[in-house]
């Protein structure tokens, strides 16, 4: 076997802007693309390990960034713009916090000449061969594919900032999507201890300054210290005090609710850790943390099998890319199971999920309260769209991984330094509170419940009218 990861770690910091932007052949010398399944042309970028030693000093790579970023971020508008409408339409359904509306109309952009109805009624063999696979369905590549890492929102950024003049503000890369399509921020808080009090967030973000403030009397001692790690800065791959950073100045790290912003989601994306090469790896938007406390699995690929086991991983896995090499380098944190897992778990499993008022103790719809459409949708729901077969009542989720099988509507290839390929099994997330955790998807890749519901008619092949796709998404606005 050849000593992969150091020859291509070393390499790959200066190899992989310049064939991802100009297009050069990779010469690798690899006779490995072919195991890897991808084209011989193409720079996996990493194999297996991460570069530990990075060839430049910080100030060349900064500026080497800094002078890309506007390529980058062009590439990416320019991705997003082909595939969605991203004009701002908000609809009359606020989010649980009643700040933010929800968007409203599908916005995955269609092939010319072709309507999702004309699709359904296509075999996915005729609408590969003819290319006419909506580009919006499609695995999302990060804004920043070759580098990938932690991404936080401008909103995020601004209040970490004010309130704890910590910056969170990467050199290389910003968010990309319109904060139209990111959840309600700072979001409300619910906890299952505490329904009576309703939003116990007065408004604010929770951040280390003022966590106590906020939940002093509301939570134990045990929680108040859970929470109090949760809020605790620690190491992360671009966030961290080596050269090999992608912030300005030394940075303490990232807190877990720097992403899981109140316990909830403020749409911050990554790589996943789980997938090789590095080219093939899937971007993750930040999952809620509301109702974990009912879930069997967590993580999209990685099914751990309790909110400890994926507290404990998080930080030493996820926060270096599956990598624990990298991480050893960067001052990775093992977080000690009993004294402090155990707290930072209890304090995620008092994060609920929003009112729904319609709803009864079953998870159905109460019909003296939902209308005749929201009725209609609830039947679509259970029987003819199929849905409940991997999402039931009254969680929503079969805690199960599912393989949707999107691949056999389209050819592999690459966009944006993303090898566009088959993704697998993935968990099959909750739809309770769906309404407050835009973008969707493991990935993101759909800003709105209505693409979501054409999504799942093509791709399960349930064929919906058009007046039961209608119902569909007024039924998924009230969970
Ligand atoms: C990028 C910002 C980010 C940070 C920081 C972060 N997470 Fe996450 N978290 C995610 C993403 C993205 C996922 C989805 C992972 C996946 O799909 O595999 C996730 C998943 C989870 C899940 C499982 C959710 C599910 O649906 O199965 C838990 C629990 C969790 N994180 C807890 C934590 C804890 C605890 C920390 C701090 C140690 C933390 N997270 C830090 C982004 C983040
Ligand atoms: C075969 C199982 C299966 C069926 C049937 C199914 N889903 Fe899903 N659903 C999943 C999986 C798996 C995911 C996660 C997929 C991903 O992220 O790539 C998901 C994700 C979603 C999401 C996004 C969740 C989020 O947090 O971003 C929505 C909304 C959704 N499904 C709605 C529906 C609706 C509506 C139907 C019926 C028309 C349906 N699903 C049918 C398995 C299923």
């Amino acid at each position: 076997m050849r000593p992969v990861g150091f020859r291509v770690g070393a390499a790959a910091a200066a190899v992989c802007l310049c064939t991802a932007m100009a297009g050069m052949a990779f010469a690798a010398g690899y006779e490995s693309h072919e195991k890897m399944g991808i084209p011989e042309d193409v720079d996996p970028i990493h194999e297996t390990y991460l570069p530990v030693m990075i060839e430049d000093d910080f100030e060349t790579m900064m500026d080497k960034d800094i002078k890309d970023k506007s390529k980058f971020m062009e590439r990416q508008q320019t991705l997003l713009e082909r595939r969605y409408d991203l004009s701002d339409r908000p609809s009359d359904v606020m989010m649980s916090g009643g700040e933010k509306p929800v968007q409203k109309g599908v916005r995955v952009k269609l092939p010319e000449g072709v309507s999702f109805e004309q699709l359904a009624e296509m075999s996915p063999d005729e609408v590969r061969q003819k290319e006419l696979f909506p580009e919006g369905f499609l695995p999302l590549p990060h804004a920043k594919h070759e580098t990938g890492g932690q991404v936080i929102p401008e909103n995020h950024i601004k209040k970490i900032e004010e309130l704890e003049q910590r910056n969170l503000e990467r050199f290389d890369v910003e968010f990309d999507l319109p904060e139209h399509f990111q959840p309600e921020f700072p979001p409300p808080i619910f906890l299952t201890t505490r329904p009576d009090l309703g939003d116990v967030s007065q408004g604010k973000l929770l951040s280390i300054k003022n966590y106590y403030d906020i939940m002093h009397g509301i939570l134990t001692p045990v929680q108040m210290e859970g929470l109090r790690l949760l809020l605790t800065p620690f190491p992360q791959q671009q966030f961290n005090q080596t050269e090999d950073r992608k912030v300005e100045e030394p940075s303490l790290g990232i807190s877990c609710l720097d992403c899981h912003a109140n316990g909830h989601t403020n749409a911050a994306f990554h790589l996943n850790p789980d997938t090789r090469p590095h080219i093939a790896r899937l971007r993750l938007d930040t999952v809620s943390l509301r109702g974990m406390f009912n879930q069997q699995i967590h993580g999209s690929k990685r099914s751990l099998r309790s909110v400890e086991d994926l507290t404990e991983f998080e930080q030493r896995t996820a926060y270096f890319d599956g990598d624990q090499v990298t991480a050893a380098k960067k001052g990775v944190h093992l977080p000690d199971r009993t004294s402090q897992v155990a707290l930072m778990a209890q304090m995620q499993n008092l994060f609920d999920f929003p009112p729904a008022p319609k709803l009864d103790v079953f998870g159905r719809l109460d019909p003296e309260k939902a209308t005749e459409q929201e009725l209609k949708g609830e039947e679509v729901f259970f029987n003819k769209g199929r849905c409940a077969e991997c999402h039931p009542a009254p969680f929503y989720t079969d805690d199960k991984m599912h393989d949707l099988k999107s691949a056999r509507f389209f050819e592999p290839h690459m966009s944006n330094g993303k090898w566009i390929t088959a993704v697998g099994p993935i968990k099959s997330f909750t739809l309770r509170g769906i309404k407050d955790s835009p973008p969707y998807m493991h990935d993101g890749r759909l800003p709105t419940l209505e693409d979501t519901v054409e999504f799942f008619n093509l791709v399960t092949g349930v064929n919906l009218t058009k007046e039961e796709k209608e119902a569909l998404t007024a039924f998924l606005l009230c969970l």
